[in-house]
Protein backbone atom coordinates (compact mmCIF):
# COMPACT_ATOMS: atom_id res chain seq x y z
CA UNK A 1 0.00 0.00 0.00
CA UNK A 2 1.37 3.40 -0.76
CA UNK A 3 2.17 6.11 1.73
CA UNK A 4 -0.87 8.17 0.27
CA UNK A 5 -3.53 5.59 0.63
CA UNK A 6 -2.88 4.57 3.85
CA UNK A 7 -2.81 8.85 4.82
CA UNK A 8 -5.81 8.64 3.21
CA UNK A 9 -7.45 6.00 5.25
CA UNK A 10 -6.08 7.52 8.50
CA UNK A 11 -7.97 10.53 7.67
CA UNK A 12 -11.17 8.91 6.99
CA UNK A 13 -11.02 7.18 9.91
CA UNK A 14 -10.06 9.83 11.71
CA UNK A 15 -12.69 12.30 9.93
CA UNK A 16 -15.40 9.02 11.60
CA UNK A 17 -14.22 9.53 14.57
CA UNK A 18 -14.91 13.30 14.80
CA UNK A 19 -18.52 12.78 13.30
CA UNK A 20 -19.97 10.63 16.02
CA UNK A 21 -18.00 13.39 18.49
CA UNK A 22 -20.03 15.73 17.10
CA UNK A 23 -23.51 14.03 16.66
CA UNK A 24 -22.47 13.65 20.53
CA UNK A 25 -22.14 17.01 21.22
CA UNK A 26 -25.04 17.76 18.66
CA UNK A 27 -27.14 15.50 21.17
CA UNK A 28 -26.60 17.41 24.58
CA UNK A 29 -28.66 20.28 23.80
CA UNK A 30 -31.66 18.41 22.32
CA UNK A 31 -31.92 16.28 25.45
CA UNK A 32 -31.49 19.27 27.85
CA UNK A 33 -34.63 20.57 26.27
CA UNK A 34 -36.42 17.68 26.97
CA UNK A 35 -35.39 18.35 30.68
CA UNK A 36 -38.02 21.13 31.96
CA UNK A 37 -41.14 19.43 30.44
CA UNK A 38 -40.03 16.51 32.81
CA UNK A 39 -39.07 18.38 35.60
CA UNK A 40 -42.52 19.98 35.45
CA UNK A 41 -44.59 17.11 35.15
CA UNK A 42 -41.95 15.74 38.01
CA UNK A 43 -43.24 18.49 39.82
CA UNK A 44 -47.14 18.37 38.81
CA UNK A 45 -47.76 19.14 35.73
CA UNK A 46 -51.19 18.07 34.44
CA UNK A 47 -51.06 15.43 31.97
CA UNK A 48 -53.40 14.60 28.95
CA UNK A 49 -54.65 11.37 28.77
CA UNK A 50 -56.50 10.21 25.44
CA UNK A 51 -59.43 8.14 26.12
CA UNK A 52 -60.62 7.44 22.30
CA UNK A 53 -59.72 4.37 22.18
CA UNK A 54 -60.56 2.96 25.17
CA UNK A 55 -62.58 0.10 24.79
CA UNK A 56 -65.63 -1.03 27.82
CA UNK A 57 -62.98 -3.20 30.29
CA UNK A 58 -60.35 -2.21 29.33
CA UNK A 59 -57.73 0.33 31.53
CA UNK A 60 -54.63 2.32 30.84
CA UNK A 61 -52.10 4.02 32.52
CA UNK A 62 -50.35 7.62 32.45
CA UNK A 63 -48.04 9.15 34.77
CA UNK A 64 -48.85 11.66 37.11
CA UNK A 65 -46.42 13.36 39.61
CA UNK A 66 -44.21 10.57 39.05
CA UNK A 67 -47.11 8.07 40.00
CA UNK A 68 -49.33 6.03 38.08
CA UNK A 69 -52.14 7.42 37.02
CA UNK A 70 -55.30 4.27 35.82
CA UNK A 71 -58.00 5.14 33.54
CA UNK A 72 -60.69 2.56 33.08
CA UNK A 73 -63.44 2.33 30.86
CA UNK A 74 -66.17 0.34 33.02
CA UNK A 75 -69.33 -1.61 31.19
CA UNK A 76 -73.07 -1.50 32.13
CA UNK A 77 -71.81 -4.74 33.87
CA UNK A 78 -69.09 -3.05 36.51
CA UNK A 79 -71.52 -0.50 36.95
CA UNK A 80 -74.32 -2.90 38.60
CA UNK A 81 -72.06 -5.23 39.85
CA UNK A 82 -70.73 -2.16 41.85
CA UNK A 83 -74.30 -1.18 43.01
CA UNK A 84 -74.42 -4.69 44.61
CA UNK A 85 -71.21 -4.44 46.75
CA UNK A 86 -71.92 -1.86 49.62
CA UNK A 87 -72.32 -4.43 52.52
CA UNK A 88 -68.75 -5.37 52.27
CA UNK A 89 -66.90 -1.67 51.67
CA UNK A 90 -65.34 -0.37 54.62
CA UNK A 91 -66.29 2.93 53.01
CA UNK A 92 -68.58 2.27 50.39
CA UNK A 93 -70.09 6.05 50.43
CA UNK A 94 -66.53 7.75 49.88
CA UNK A 95 -67.03 9.30 53.64
CA UNK A 96 -62.81 10.06 53.96
CA UNK A 97 -61.18 12.45 51.41
CA UNK A 98 -60.16 10.47 49.20
CA UNK A 99 -61.14 11.72 45.99
CA UNK A 100 -62.33 15.30 45.01
CA UNK A 101 -65.59 16.85 46.24
CA UNK A 102 -67.19 16.14 42.77
CA UNK A 103 -66.07 12.36 42.33
CA UNK A 104 -67.90 11.78 46.19
CA UNK A 105 -70.53 9.60 44.57
CA UNK A 106 -71.07 5.75 43.94
CA UNK A 107 -68.97 5.45 40.80
CA UNK A 108 -65.84 7.81 42.60
CA UNK A 109 -65.87 9.93 38.91
CA UNK A 110 -67.39 12.58 36.95
CA UNK A 111 -68.46 10.17 34.36
CA UNK A 112 -70.00 6.76 35.55
CA UNK A 113 -68.48 4.40 33.13
CA UNK A 114 -65.18 6.09 33.59
CA UNK A 115 -62.42 5.74 36.36
CA UNK A 116 -59.53 7.61 37.37
CA UNK A 117 -57.37 6.76 40.18
CA UNK A 118 -53.94 7.07 41.57
CA UNK A 119 -52.72 3.28 41.28
CA UNK A 120 -51.08 3.15 44.79
CA UNK A 121 -52.29 0.75 47.27
CA UNK A 122 -53.65 2.82 50.46
CA UNK A 123 -51.49 0.36 52.59
CA UNK A 124 -48.05 0.37 51.88
CA UNK A 125 -47.64 1.98 48.60
CA UNK A 126 -47.43 -1.10 46.39
CA UNK A 127 -49.52 -1.24 42.64
CA UNK A 128 -52.52 -3.31 42.39
CA UNK A 129 -53.49 -5.36 40.00
CA UNK A 130 -56.30 -4.81 37.61
CA UNK A 131 -58.08 -7.61 37.72
CA UNK A 132 -61.42 -7.40 35.49
CA UNK A 133 -62.89 -11.23 35.14
CA UNK A 134 -65.81 -12.55 37.68
CA UNK A 135 -65.01 -14.75 40.01
CA UNK A 136 -61.35 -16.22 38.69
CA UNK A 137 -60.22 -19.08 40.85
CA UNK A 138 -57.70 -17.32 42.85
CA UNK A 139 -59.90 -14.30 44.15
CA UNK A 140 -63.29 -16.46 44.43
CA UNK A 141 -66.51 -16.70 43.69
CA UNK A 142 -67.64 -13.44 45.13
CA UNK A 143 -65.09 -11.33 43.04
CA UNK A 144 -66.83 -9.17 39.98
CA UNK A 145 -63.70 -7.41 38.99
CA UNK A 146 -61.53 -4.63 40.70
CA UNK A 147 -57.81 -4.35 41.56
CA UNK A 148 -56.03 -6.55 43.81
CA UNK A 149 -53.01 -6.01 45.79
CA UNK A 150 -50.08 -8.49 45.62
CA UNK A 151 -48.29 -7.54 48.58
CA UNK A 152 -50.53 -8.10 51.77
CA UNK A 153 -53.79 -9.14 49.65
CA UNK A 154 -55.54 -6.17 49.67
CA UNK A 155 -58.65 -5.79 47.30
CA UNK A 156 -61.02 -2.63 45.79
CA UNK A 157 -63.72 -2.22 43.62
CA UNK A 158 -63.60 -1.24 40.48
CA UNK A 159 -64.25 2.52 41.86
CA UNK A 160 -61.41 2.08 44.11
CA UNK A 161 -63.45 1.55 46.75
CA UNK A 162 -61.76 -0.53 49.48
CA UNK A 163 -63.01 -4.10 50.95
CA UNK A 164 -63.56 -4.47 54.49
CA UNK A 165 -61.24 -6.44 56.61
CA UNK A 166 -58.04 -5.99 54.36
CA UNK A 167 -54.69 -4.18 55.38
CA UNK A 168 -55.65 -1.13 53.51
CA UNK A 169 -57.31 1.42 55.52
CA UNK A 170 -58.67 3.59 53.05
CA UNK A 171 -60.63 3.76 49.27
CA UNK A 172 -57.92 4.66 46.73
CA UNK A 173 -56.81 8.35 45.71
CA UNK A 174 -58.59 9.67 43.02
CA UNK A 175 -56.86 12.72 41.38
CA UNK A 176 -58.20 16.23 40.03
CA UNK A 177 -59.15 15.64 36.53
CA UNK A 178 -61.91 16.80 33.86
CA UNK A 179 -62.46 16.14 30.46
CA UNK A 180 -61.18 18.80 28.06
CA UNK A 181 -63.35 16.56 25.27
CA UNK A 182 -65.58 13.65 25.20
CA UNK A 183 -62.55 11.78 24.52
CA UNK A 184 -59.98 13.47 26.15
CA UNK A 185 -58.71 13.91 30.18
CA UNK A 186 -56.78 16.04 31.57
CA UNK A 187 -55.42 14.53 35.21
CA UNK A 188 -54.21 17.03 37.70
CA UNK A 189 -56.26 20.16 37.21
CA UNK A 190 -60.23 20.53 38.99
CA UNK A 191 -61.14 23.09 35.92
CA UNK A 192 -63.56 22.47 33.75
CA UNK A 193 -67.80 21.71 34.26
CA UNK A 194 -67.77 18.17 32.25
S1 LIG B 1 -49.34 -2.48 50.06
FE1 LIG B 1 -51.19 -3.19 49.24
S2 LIG B 1 -51.89 -4.58 50.70
FE2 LIG B 1 -50.08 -3.83 51.57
Amino acid sequence: MSVDKKKRRFLTAATSVVGAVGAGFVAVPFLKSWNPSEKAKAAGAPVEADIGKLEPGQMMRVKWRGKPVWIVHRTEKNLQDMEGLVDTLADPESEQPQQPEYCKNPHRSRKPQYLVAVGICTHLGCSPTYRPEVAPQDLGADWVGGFFCPCHGSRFDLAGRVYSGVPAPTNLVIPPYYFLTDTTILVGEDGGAA
